[in-house]
């Protein structure tokens, strides 16, 4: 009897400090929780978001954009050749590589260049100006660029980093805006909004600068993931040109239902350093898939998930079918550059990271370009 009731109190004991460890990992990994149990069933309740309307894109090496070309993309070719001008307007955080390899790509079909950056994240963490710190390496197009610098604010406890990058987005509209006042009033303003990770193909532009796409059009990019080694799928569709008009505004959402198919690449974590992963993580505006778990950001860990092509923050893709999701939780490393943009081609040992085989980063760069480098002694 007694050693019964002992059996039970024990019984009892063991079962309440698992029940307290549970909780206690529940309530520590809320964050994962949530997302395996909505990643593993999205395809169930959620379907894609973005434009439905696929324009199947013709290009290959050579092609001269005509009047028949458009037509086989069912436009018409525009009839204000000459009094076209055509914008590329972005923010940039940290990575001057893609915009390097942006200039160069888009240069001979883009009259000029809008780029905002800050000297804080989304988050409202204090960050380098690496633009402002490094114009001399973009000193080629500086006559073809507009820049500003939009000062970062500290977030408020009901502040979200959607919040600061909402005000960027203001502010380049206004830059757009006063720009373009000053154009001839025949001329006729296309600009391109994206991320500077997200970049079209210069042949796009040129298509889309001679065939008439109508008010707006969004660009579906090959969608990378640390460097043209992962391919994720064609599901990048946030870019895109518009005809500029009284009441366009700089924007990232859904602005028509019609997407132009394979038009560029859109390079997510592309970076040359580790330790602008973890700025990253921290600094965008999903920063609370952190969640606590400072592990995600020891460098030893990033390095490895780079070369096995997996998601950074440990979290199951997002996906809207389950062919998608088991093939995008394991991605094939490519073995093709081909039908990348010239200039990162062109340069391949200088941008060895992004390439197929490049996984490796390097070891972080010295603070600026001009000052001594690390182990330089004289
Ligand atoms: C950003 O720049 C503005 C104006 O130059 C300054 O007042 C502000 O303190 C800076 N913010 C950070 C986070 O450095």
């Amino acid at each position: 009897m007694i050693l019964r009731l002992q059996r039970g109190r024990v019984v009892f004991v063991v079962a309440f400090i698992f029940a307290i460890i549970f909780f206690y990992l529940v309530a520590q990994n809320q964050y994962q929780i949530k997302n395996v149990l909505s990643s593993a069933t999205r395809p169930l309740w959620d379907k894609a978001e973005g434009p439905k309307n696929v324009v199947t894109h013709y290009h290959s090496e050579g092609l001269d954009v005509d009047a028949d070309v458009c037509a086989l993309h069912g436009w018409k070719s525009r009839d204000t050749a000459g009094h076209i001008k055509v914008l590329d307007a972005i923010l940039i955080s940290t990575e001057l590589d893609l915009l390097e390899i942006r200039l160069n790509e888009l240069n001979a079909v883009v009259d000029h260049f809008f780029i905002i950056e800050s000297n804080a994240t989304f988050t409202g963490l204090p960050k380098e100006t690496y633009f402002a710190d490094n114009r001399k390496r973009f000193e080629r197009f500086d006559h073809k660029i507009s820049y500003k610098l939009v000062p970062g604010f500290p977030l408020q406890p009901d502040q979200s980093p959607f919040e600061q990058e909402n005000h960027h987005r203001v502010e380049m509209t206004d830059m757009l805006r006063s720009y373009i006042a000053q154009l001839p009033p025949n001329m006729q303003t296309l600009v391109v909004m994206s991320d500077i990770d997200e970049l079209p193909a210069a042949h796009t532009v040129k298509l889309l600068r001679t065939c008439d796409f109508g008010q707006s059009i969004h660009l579906q990019l090959r969608n990378y993931l640390y460097s043209f080694e992962w391919l994720v799928g064609l599901t990048s569709w946030r870019a895109s040109m518009h005809v500029w008009g009284m009441d366009t505004y700089y924007r990232h959402g859904q602005s028509s239902d019609t997407v132009l198919s394979d038009a560029g690449w859109h390079c997510s974590y592309c970076f040359r350093t580790i330790p602008e992963y973890a700025t990253k993580m921290k600094g965008f505006s999903h920063a609370e898939r952190i969640a606590g778990r400072l592990d995600l950001l020891d460098p030893k860990r990033i390095q490895d998930t780079i070369c096995r092509g997996k998601d950074i923050f440990g979290m199951l893709p997002e996906a809207y079918s389950y062919v998608d999701l088991f093939s995008q939780m394991s991605l094939e490393p490519l073995t093709t550059a081909v039908g990348l943009p010239l200039f990162l081609v062109d340069n391949a040992e200088r941008f060895r990271f992004l390439l197929p085989g490049g996984c490796q980063r390097e070891a972080p760069r010295p603070p600026t370009e001009t000052g001594p480098m690390v182990g330089d002694i004289g």
